[in-house]
């Protein structure tokens, strides 16, 4: 399935009433499937949580454990970038050089690597000893 497609189509389920900014995330497990989540906003406005956030719950409900690919949507300008929050959430499940394509309802495409996304990421090593 195509991940782009994916994202888009789960995005129309957003729950953005307050910021009316809808995004949808797609990704696909080292399995396979693919999983989709979106924005989900809250009236206490911190609890809200993001796309990416949500298809990455989703994912680990399903049981997959691994990120190949990610595609990340909104009615935007230019691509929206993962949160710096979500890109650690994204950073637990992927490797390095996992592609993660950000895209505008407009058509606008940017793919750009979860390293390149968070560059000195915190990871276990940092925890070693
Ligand atoms: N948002 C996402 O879901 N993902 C992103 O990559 C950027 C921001 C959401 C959070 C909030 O519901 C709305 O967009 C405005 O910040």
């Amino acid at each position: 399935m195509d991940l782009i497609e994916a994202a888009t189509r789960v995005r129309e389920n957003a729950h953005a009433p307050y910021s009316g900014f809808k995004v949808g995330a797609a990704l696909r497990a080292d399995g396979g499937a693919v999983h989709v989540g979106c924005n989900v906003e809250n009236i206490a406005y911190p609890e809200g949580t993001c796309a990416e956030a949500g298809a990455i719950a989703a994912m680990i409900a399903a049981g997959d454990t691994r990120i190949e690919e990610v595609a990340v949507i909104a009615d935007s300008p230019s691509p929206v970038p993962p949160c710096g929050g979500c890109r650690q959430k994204l950073a637990e499940f992927a490797a390095p050089d996992v592609r993660v394509t950000m895209a505008t309802t407009r058509g606008g495409r940017q793919t750009l690597t979860v390293r390149e996304l968070l560059p000195g990421a915190f990871g276990a090593d940092h925890m070693d000893g």
